[in-house]
């Protein structure tokens, strides 16, 4: 399995951080943002990895991360996007990487306190498809939220697979005014080659992007997408109080495993 890191964008919404530098590069407490997700990768034994950004600081990625051993991985590649298009565009550019291998991939910045390793070793054992992850948040309509067939509402669930007759997943909202349930689809995705296929019938939507959430919804068309719950917390990092929320969740973090 290879990984896929999305590091482009213009990240507006932290302007003026972003004024002369890429959103990933910028410090969450003590590491740079991107290091987190390539180490959330290497923890669940993906060593491989495409780093996929684009404008001015592409460089200084190569700068930072360099061959990627001091951060244990075997082996990183980059990717350069010119312009904008969205999440999905970006990961188009990494199917000659992938050469037909499933992939994991991980938005740049979301960062997560527990592991993916048991989630990415059940995706090695499903025969097709793609697995998402899930987390309860406070405000889903910032994200993409799954509309479940059924209640009770999955919080029993555990395990791989759909989940039961009660608790399919039948649709994912991109960002929804209303969201029919209180979890967020995570940025990290499982998915087998397939996904760049979909990614060439995708349109743009409404913020004029082609859009993850509508490659999710391709692959629950076609009855073949599992999810997960994760423990622990999750956040992106992407505006001012989620930037502020990473640091001081990663504060807590480092304080409380230093006090073991
Ligand atoms: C993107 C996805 C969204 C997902 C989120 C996770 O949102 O479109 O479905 O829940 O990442 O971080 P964006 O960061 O582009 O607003």
């Amino acid at each position: 399995m290879k990984g896929i890191i999305l590091a482009g964008g213009l990240g507006s919404r932290l302007y003026p951080l972003t004024k002369v530098t890429n959103k990933h590069l910028l410090p969450v407490y003590n590491k740079p943002m991107i290091y987190y997700p390539i180490l959330t990768l290497v923890e669940a034994g993906v060593k491989d990895i495409m780093l996929v950004t684009g404008g001015n600081s592409a460089g200084d990625f190569m700068r930072l991360i360099g061959n990627g051993k001091e951060l244990g991985l075997k082996q990183i590649s980059y990717a350069y996007q010119e312009g904008e298009g969205g999440i999905a565009v970006a990961l188009s550019l990494a199917e000659h990487f992938a050469g037909g291998e499933r992939i994991v991939v991980v938005l740049g910045d979301n960062l997560i306190e527990g592991t993916i390793k048991p989630f990415v070793e059940r995706y090695r054992r499903q025969k097709s498809g793609a697995k998402i992850i899930l987390k309860k948040v406070p405000d889903p309509e910032r994200f993409g939220v799954p509309v479940f067939s059924a209640r009770p509402r999955p919080e029993k669930y555990s395990g791989s697979g759909l989940g039961g007759k009660n608790n399919k997943i039948i649709r994912i909202d991109e960002k929804p005014k209303l969201p029919q349930s209180p979890y967020a689809v995570i940025g990290i995705y499982m998915y087998d080659s397939a996904v760049f296929e979909i990614i060439k019938t995708l349109k743009p939507s409404k913020r004029g992007e082609l859009e993850i959430t509508d490659v999710n919804n391709a692959y629950l068309k076609s009855r073949n997408l599992t999810y997960e719950i994760l423990e622990g917390w999750w956040t992106d990092a992407g505006t001012f109080e989620s930037l502020s929320r990473a640091n001081n969740l990663v504060a807590e973090k480092i304080a409380t495993t230093d006090k073991h």
